[in-house]
Order: C-alpha cells, then sequence, then structure tokens
C-alpha cells in the first residue's frame, strides 16, 4: 500500500465500535494503512457538515462504525446515526459523491474481527481510486 493512498475515515462511537477497534489492536489484526480512525463519543452527535469535511478534504471514503441497534450507550445515537447518514448520502449525491464513499454500520463490543472485516470491506469495495 503506498503512502499516496487516499484516506478512508472511520468515525467509531466511544463504547461498541471503539472496543472493537481496541481488539482488533490487541489481536494484531490487519486493515488497511490508509484507514484513519475518529473515536467520537457516540455517532449520533456527528453532524452532516463534519462528515462532508472529511470528503472536502480529500477522504476517498467514510465509515461510520457506532454501536448495534438499541445499544447505544445514550439511547438515542442508532436512531440519529441513520438519520444523519441519510441526511449526508442525499447531500453527498448532490455533490456527486458516489453512495459508495459513504457507509454506515456496527460493530459490537469486543469484536475486533467484526471491525477489522467491516474496515477492509469498505476499503475495498471503493471504486477505482476511491474517487467518483
Ligand atoms: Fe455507540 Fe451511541 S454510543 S452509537
Amino acid at each position: 500500500m503506498s503512502g499516496t493512498e487516499p484516506r478512508v475515515i472511520v468515525y467509531t462511537c466511544n463504547w461498541n465500535a471503539y472496543s472493537g477497534l481496541e481488539t482488533a489492536g490487541i489481536q494484531g489484526l490487519p486493515y488497511p494503512a490508509n484507514v484513519h480512525p475518529i473515536k467520537v463519543m457516540c455517532l449520533g452527535r456527528l453532524h452532516p457538515g463534519l462528515i462532508l469535511q472529511a470528503f472536502q478534504h480529500g477522504a476517498a471514503g467514510v465509515l461510520l462504525l457506532g454501536c448495534p441497534p438499541e445499544e447505544c450507550h445514550y439511547g438515542f445515537g442508532n436512531t440519529r446515526a441513520e438519520e444523519l447518514f441519510q441526511q449526508t448520502a442525499a447531500l453527498a449525491h448532490l455533490l456527486g459523491i458516489g453512495e459508495e464513499r459513504l457507509g454506515l454500520d456496527h460493530v459490537a463490543a469486543g469484536q475486533g474481527e467484526a471491525f477489522a472485516t467491516k474496515v477492509r470491506q469498505f476499503t475495498e469495495h471503493l471504486s477505482g481510486d476511491g474517487r467518483s
């Protein structure tokens, strides 16, 4: 993998998803070097503008990883994350950003293999150089 490969931003919430990331690290599970995780307390606290800024700054893709359904630490995050994902996807479409460049998924606590697999699959799914 070259150092010039476009970045893939992975927003993880602080709880289940980040636990998955930590477990992947502890277990030495590989995922692409161009993946840059950013931890937020809850996916429900993100804003479409923040996600679109990642694209503006050259991100090939943005993956949102939160808690499994009904397991958000704060209760509202799963619903809010789905809403902001839909809003962001609509805006991204208007801006000509391919739908494959934005993803929403979840990882259960301690599931390092799931974290690494989902991040790897999302990255591989990006078409061409990841830009539309
Ligand atoms: Fe994980 Fe809200 S704390 S989605």
